[in-house]
């Protein structure tokens, strides 16, 4: 890494004059630490600008008195535990309310519930998992988090599902998922609506210019290409040249120019972190749900990521892995402190900042680190600014041109029995989709936090087995079954049963929202609690054709708004029109295990639906033909849209010339 250094510092160097850019500061880890101590305790309601360098670079602080460990992964954190005693309480009168306007017939939600409540594992609890698939995914899986969210106009009309993530308990992100939720968490839970229609200034959910070009506005300022990328070498340099170890890789680049998208604060808010969001008043009433943000371990020496390997989770209190291997959890806040054996190192402070959003987010979506490796190409780049990066990639090399470098790992020396990675001083972390698991359902299915269900939107490229011309086929959820076949790995998370993807062609289960696990005693392995029912919603063209390549970098606010809404169609079957029934029945599935739970038998409009939506272990493994699903509904005309709708959009679809260079094309 001694190259990337070098060029870190001239990219440094080169730092024109602009008063208004945030640049990295040079301060002693003493100067960063009075400075954490002098700061007041703001507590913003969304995610807060905490890094103690007040920028990207973290900073060395004192530890607090109890100095952070890491803990083994056999239980949820006190943090999470104690935060559930307040959100689930909280769901209480949102799922009334939901449940209610589901009208399933013959059935009061209200005296349900209240009958139950005062036990809440009893009472549904609710998960939502975002898969990847890069901006695609992002803007399918809005569609969903538009549609469920009862502060969108009309969500809780007739026919529509509104209110749903109002009584949702987790919900989790990877890779473009990732980028939804965190986007999402990063500006104060803020809705779909709000940040698809930005405000002055802000670049916001504006997907026009790729993130080659850079915004065109930065909060107050015109940006300029130039200032834009020499913004981000200046806080990728601040962090390597910080004097604490760090090894940046490309991953730093990459989060930091998503974040300029997907943060609505100046210079893609440098100072964010995702534990912040422990701190928000939303969050910590229990107002909101529990963000979860998913990626995977690359073993020490090797490229390959199998579905043995082990998975990590970021939450706001803690990131690890419930796997036998790490099988642990480190403060989030603290990561960049140098841990070994689980305890700080003897003598030295503590690090914050670390967890930088956009690096999260960035680490979760590590394969897009390919959109930086395109920039050779990019004209519109001044050529000395494509020289640096072109340097600085280079330098990287494609062996590790996909990674996140946590050095140091946080899980040194932890473990070493089982965990992989004990005797390495840097954690490599990949994108969360390259165990083909493409739905963040990892999380959710932990016995520990007894989720009950998944709305589970898979907005994958599917290409195993049928080519399904960038639509799903079923594959990661084929995936994540396969891994709780295998005893050692799964370690007591159970799985409903899974048929093969041609099956899942064959009976176009990929097509139409399928319930997997209906009957709760019939699951995998794993027997130590029940597997949530997992309410599948493939990516599906219901007005438009949503299925834009993975690698696609720019989306003008049409056809942006066009995939928002078909995602929001998916979510509730074109707001009934497909089946008026549609809301009832995702209510039953919602109620299916606390039915099973209370000894309640479900009443006939659930049975009904449940012959309608769940996969009854019918197959067809012969060979499909090729998927090409038409429209369900009238198409939207984004060309003639055009000229009614929204504001400057600079056209600039870089179309997947990337396709060739990547072995994993099916995020
Ligand atoms: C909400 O519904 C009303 C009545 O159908 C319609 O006029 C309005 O445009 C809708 N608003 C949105 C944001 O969809
Ligand atoms: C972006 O931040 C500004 C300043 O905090 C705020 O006024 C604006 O409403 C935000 N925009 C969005 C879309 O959240
Ligand atoms: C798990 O790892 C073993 C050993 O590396 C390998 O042989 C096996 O194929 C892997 N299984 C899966 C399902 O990836
Ligand atoms: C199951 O997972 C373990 C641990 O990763 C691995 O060693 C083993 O090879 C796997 N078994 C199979 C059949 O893939
Ligand atoms: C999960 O793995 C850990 C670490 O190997 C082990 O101690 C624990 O007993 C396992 N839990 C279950 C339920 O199998
Ligand atoms: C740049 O474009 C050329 C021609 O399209 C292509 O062969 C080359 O691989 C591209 N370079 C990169 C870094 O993607
Ligand atoms: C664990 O491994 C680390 C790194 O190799 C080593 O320093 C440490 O002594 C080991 N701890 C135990 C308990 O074996
Ligand atoms: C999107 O789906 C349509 C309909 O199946 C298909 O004709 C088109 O080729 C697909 N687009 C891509 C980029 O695969
Ligand atoms: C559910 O599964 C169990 C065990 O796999 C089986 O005995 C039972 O008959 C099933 N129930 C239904 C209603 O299919
Ligand atoms: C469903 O309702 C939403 C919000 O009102 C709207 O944007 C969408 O176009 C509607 N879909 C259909 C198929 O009418
Ligand atoms: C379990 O469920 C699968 C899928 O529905 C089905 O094929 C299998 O027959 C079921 N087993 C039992 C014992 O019910
Ligand atoms: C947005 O992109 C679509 C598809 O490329 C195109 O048809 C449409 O004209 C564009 N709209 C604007 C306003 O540029």
């Amino acid at each position: 890494m001694k190259g990337l250094l070098a060029v870190l510092a001239l990219a440094a160097s080169l730092k024109l004059c602009n008063g208004a850019i945030v640049a990295p500061r040079d301060a002693s880890p003493e100067v960063l630490a009075a400075e954490a101590l002098a700061a007041p305790m703001i507590l913003a309601d969304r995610a807060i600008p905490n890094s103690p360098s007040g920028g990207y670079t973290p900073g060395a602080v004192d530890c607090p008195s109890t100095r952070p460990t890491v803990r083994l992964a056999n239980s949820l954190s006190p943090s999470e535990t104690a935060w559930l005693q307040k959100r689930r309480p909280a769901t209480v009168d949102p799922m009334i309310t939901w449940l209610s306007r589901m009208n399933i017939s013959g059935f009061d939600a209200a005296t349900y519930i209240n009958t139950h409540k005062a036990n809440t594992s009893l009472i549904p609890n609710i998960g939502i998992a975002a898969s990847g698939g890069g901006y695609r995914a992002l803007l399918n899986g809005a569609g969903f988090l538009a549609a469920a969210d009862s502060r969108t106009h009309n969500s809780t009309n007739k026919g529509q599902i509104g209110g749903l993530l109002q009584a949702t308990t987790y919900v989790a992100g990877l890779s473009g998922g990732s980028w939804l939720v965190g986007s999402m968490y990063s500006n104060n839970f803020s809705s779909v609506e709000t940040l698809r229609d930005g405000s002055k200034g802000s670049s916001v959910w504006k997907y026009g210019n790729s993130i080659f070009e850079g915004p065109d506005t930065d909060s107050i300022q015109v940006l300029s290409t130039a200032d834009y990328f020499r913004t981000i070498s200046d806080q990728v340099s601040g962090k390597a040249n910080a004097g604490l170890g760090f090894n940046s890789s490309i991953t730093d680049y990459w989060g930091r120019a998503l974040s300029f998208q997907l943060i609505n604060a100046t210079s893609g808010g440098p100072a964010y972190t995702f534990s912040s969001i422990a701190l928000a008043d939303n969050f910590v009433n229990g107002e909101i749900p529990f963000p979860l943000i998913v990626a995977d371990e690359r073993s020490p020496n090797t490229q390959i990521v199998s579905l043995n390997s082990t998975v990590y989770e970021f939450n706001p209190f803690e990131m690890g892995s419930w796997d036998p291997t790490t099988y642990g959890f480190v403060p989030t806040e603290y990561l960049g402190t140098n841990f070994s054996g689980g305890s700080v190192v003897a003598n030295q402070q503590c690090v914050r900042g670390f967890d930088n959003a956009g690096y999260v987010m960035g680490t979760s979506s590590t394969l897009f680190n390919q959109f930086l490796l395109q920039i050779d190409n990019q004209t519109a780049i001044p050529t000395f600014l494509r020289n640096i990066f072109t340097g600085i990639l280079t330098g990287i090399g494609e062996v590790n041109n996909d990674i996140a470098q946590y050095q140091p790992n946080p899980f040194f020396g932890f473990n070493n029995g089982t965990n992989r990675n004990s005797g390495e001083t840097e954690l490599t972390l990949v994108d969360g989709g390259e165990d083909l698991q493409n739905i963040p359902l990892y999380p959710l299915i932990q016995p520990n936090r007894e989720v009950d269900v998944i709305f589970a939107i898979d907005s994958s490229a599917d290409t195993e087995d049928v080519d399904t011309h960038t639509w799903p086929n079923g594959a990661s959820l084929v995936a994540t079954y396969r891994r709780s076949l295998n005893a050692t790995i799964e370690n007591s998370t159970a799985f409903p049963s899974i048929p093969s993807i041609p099956t899942f062609v064959n009976l176009g289960l990929n097509n139409r929202p399928t319930f997997f696990g209906c009957n709760a005693t019939n699951i995998t392995a794993g027997q130590n609690g029940m597997s949530p029912l997992i309410v599948y919603l493939p990516n599906a063209p219901y007005v438009f054709n949503s299925n834009i390549t993975t690698f696609t970098a720019a989306y003008n606010n049409t056809v942006r708004n066009a995939m928002i809404e078909n995602g929001y169609d998916v979510a509730t079957m074109g707001n009934g029109t497909l089946d008026a029934e549609w809301p009832t029945c995702m209510a039953c599935a919602v109620l299916s295990r606390s039915f099973t739970k209370t000894g309640t038998a479900p009443p006939p409009a659930c049975n009904t639906c449940f012959q309608r939506y769940c996969w009854n272990g019918t197959t067809d493994s012969s060979t499909p033909a090729s998927y090409e699903p038409t429209f369900k509904l009238a198409e939207i005309n984004v060309a003639s849209a055009a000229t009614a709708t929204m504001n400057v959009a600079k056209l600039g679809v870089y179309a997947g010339a990337l396709v060739a260079t990547v072995a994993i094309m099916f995020v």
